[in-house]
Parts: structure tokens; sequence; C-alpha cells
């Protein structure tokens, strides 16, 4: 794509105008944006870079190795993997309430973040990577009426609490715009078309109190789910796709026995932007089947239903 190659060369030009021979510093979520970010801007300036990945112990099964994997060995950008689980699960012992959850990830995060960003000598720069659609709504939000449905868990004020300057080299670009550039980088295209992951993780796909038995269970039956999309060759038609654990018992019989186990649900949604989205039509072949795996490989529950609520009135996440 000429395009991106053209627009690719420019925006290292000016990363390498802007910083110079100064250290930046890159908050890597192991979603797209920030990775593409990450990728640019270790062309742009190399080891002048150190990336930090705040691990909240909310990731999906194995993402962490994954990401630190691909951002350590096979791109060799020096990374830091701030391992906090514990800290993020015992502060969120006893919260149920959706934006509690939030704001108690969001504090926490920002904290961990500066813990370890204070630890690289001489930074002057983070950076982050904001996409268009963001600066736009960041700026439409503001003094306009506030009809918060959410608060979205993200580093907004850490710049300011840190002395650092941005670096926002994805500013002009939307969502697809960004996976472009991502394939022109070289990044692998698995990667580039994974599904969107909210910042507070599996937090919000655990209605109530999140228990580390919950998330374990949680993370295997997930991954079963997308393994059974991926085989049907759906994962690219689908927006977002995930497992909720919901906060229920309930009774069914496996073998001669009685079983007593969490219920969870599905979700699948196709949308363009996030902003509204339809539930996907799956057979109900596909369903049974889904429904049978998880079962019969995840330990822990023993009912699985389909959520078809749609956006709005529904959100995609359950909380
Ligand atoms: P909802 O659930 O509001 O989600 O329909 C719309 C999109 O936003 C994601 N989402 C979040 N992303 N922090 C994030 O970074 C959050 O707190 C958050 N809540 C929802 C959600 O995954 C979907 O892509």
């Amino acid at each position: 794509d000429w395009t991106m190659g053209a627009y690719r060369d420019d925006a290292i030009a000016k990363i390498r105008d802007q910083v110079g021979d100064r250290k930046v510093i890159c908050g890597l979520s192991g979603g797209v944006d920030s990775s593409v970010a990450a990728v640019l801007i270790h062309e742009a300036i190399g080891d002048q870079l150190t990336c930090v990945f705040v691990d909240h112990g909310l990731l999906r099964l194995n993402e962490a190795d994954e990401v630190v994997s691909m951002f350590r060995d096979n791109y060799n950008i020096p990374l830091i993997h701030a391992d906090e689980a514990d800290l993020f699960l015992n502060a969120l012992e006893g919260v149920s309430d959706p934006e509690q959850k939030r704001k108690t990830i969001g504090k926490l995060f920002i904290d961990v973040f500066q813990k370890y960003a204070n630890d690289i000598d001489g930074a002057e720069f983070l950076a982050q990577g904001t996409l268009y659609p963001d600066v736009i709504e960041s700026v439409s939000f503001s003094g306009g009426p506030s009809v918060t449905i959410k608060s979205h868990h993200n580093v907004g004020g850490l710049p300011e609490k840190m002395g650092l300057k941005l670096v926002e080299p994805l500013r002009e670009l939307f969502k697809d715009e960004v996976r472009a550039l991502g394939r022109e980088l070289g990044l692998p295209a698995s990667f580039i078309g994974r599904h969107p992951f909210p910042g507070p993780g599996l937090a919000i796909r655990c209605p109530g109190e999140i228990t580390r038995e919950k998330l374990e269970i949680l993370r295997k039956a997930d991954a079963v789910y997308i393994d059974q999309i991926r085989k049907h060759g759906l994962y690219d038609e689908i927006w977002q796709a995930f497992v909720a654990i919901l906060p229920v018992r309930t009774v069914g019989v496996m073998g001669d026995g009685r079983t007593y186990d969490y219920a969870c649900a599905l979700r699948a949604v196709t949308s363009v932007d996030g902003m509204t989205a339809d539930y996907y039509p799956f057979t109900h072949e596909f369903l049974g089947e889904t429904a049978t795996r998880i079962i019969n490989e995840v330990q822990g529950i023993n009912r699985v239903t389909y959520d078809i609520t749609s956006k709005p009135p529904g959100t995609i996440e359950w909380e």
C-alpha cells in the first residue's frame, strides 16, 4: 500500500525530529494501537524507546507471555513486564460495582506505570497510541453535556503528572488505517486483526465480585469459545467475541452426578466502531457444539447461554 508506505516514512521522520536523541517510554497494552505505535517508534529511534507492559492479572489465557515474547524476542524492543497481578487483584477484592472496578484499576494502573517509568533514566517523552477518533471524542466531550455510560479507563493526565511530553504518531489515523500501517510495519496479520480488548480486561467480564477462581474459569472458557470461532472461520466477521462468567451457580447433571457450577454467557457482536452493535447470528449447530465443548473442557462451568442483546439497548461488555 503506497499510501501507508509514505505515511510510515513521514511518521518516522517526524518522530526523529521531535525526539532527537532523547528517550521515550511507551505503555504497551497488547492491543493493536499501542503495538503499532511502539513498533513505529522503535523503527524511528531504536533503543531510545522502552516499553512498559502493565500486567494487571486481568488478561486472557497466555496473553502476557505472547505480548512479551513478541516485543522482546521478535522485535528486540526493550520491554519492562510489570507483573502486578497480585496488587490489582488484592485491591479488587470485594469490589463489585462496575465503575468502582474501573476506578480502582485505572488509579493503580497509573501508579504502577509511574513506578516502572521512573526507573527509566532521563526519559522525556511518553508515547501513546491515540487515534483520531479518540482526539475527536475527547474534544466533543469537554464542555458538552456529559452522559457518561462507562468511564473508560485510560492514562489521561499521566503525561502532565510525570512531566513528560507526548509522542502520538497515530493521531491522524482511523482504526482501519492503523491496521494498514501495522501490516506495512510487518506485524503478523493474526495480531493486527485481533478483536478490541478493554483496558480493565476480564474485570468487566466477571460481573459482581472478581475472584482468582472465576478468572481462571473465565480464561479457559474464553479460549475454547475463541478457538471455536476461529475453527469455523468466523473470527474476522465478528467485531468482538468473549465469554462473561456470571455470578450465579446452577444445578446440572453430568454422568451419574449432580453438578453445581457457574453459568456463563457467550457474547459476539458485529459493529463498525463499537458505538452500536448487533449480536452475531451464529447457527444453532455452532452454539450447541460450543456449549458442549465448554462444559466438557472447562471445569467449573455447567451452563452456557448466548447473549442476543444488541447495542443499544445493551452495551457490548457486560459492565
Ligand atoms: P461498551 O461495553 O461500552 O463497549 O459497548 C464499547 C467498546 O469499548 C470497549 N470498552 C472499554 N475499553 N476501557 C477500554 O479501554 C473501558 O473501560 C471499556 N469499556 C468498554 C469495549 O470492549 C468495546 O470495544
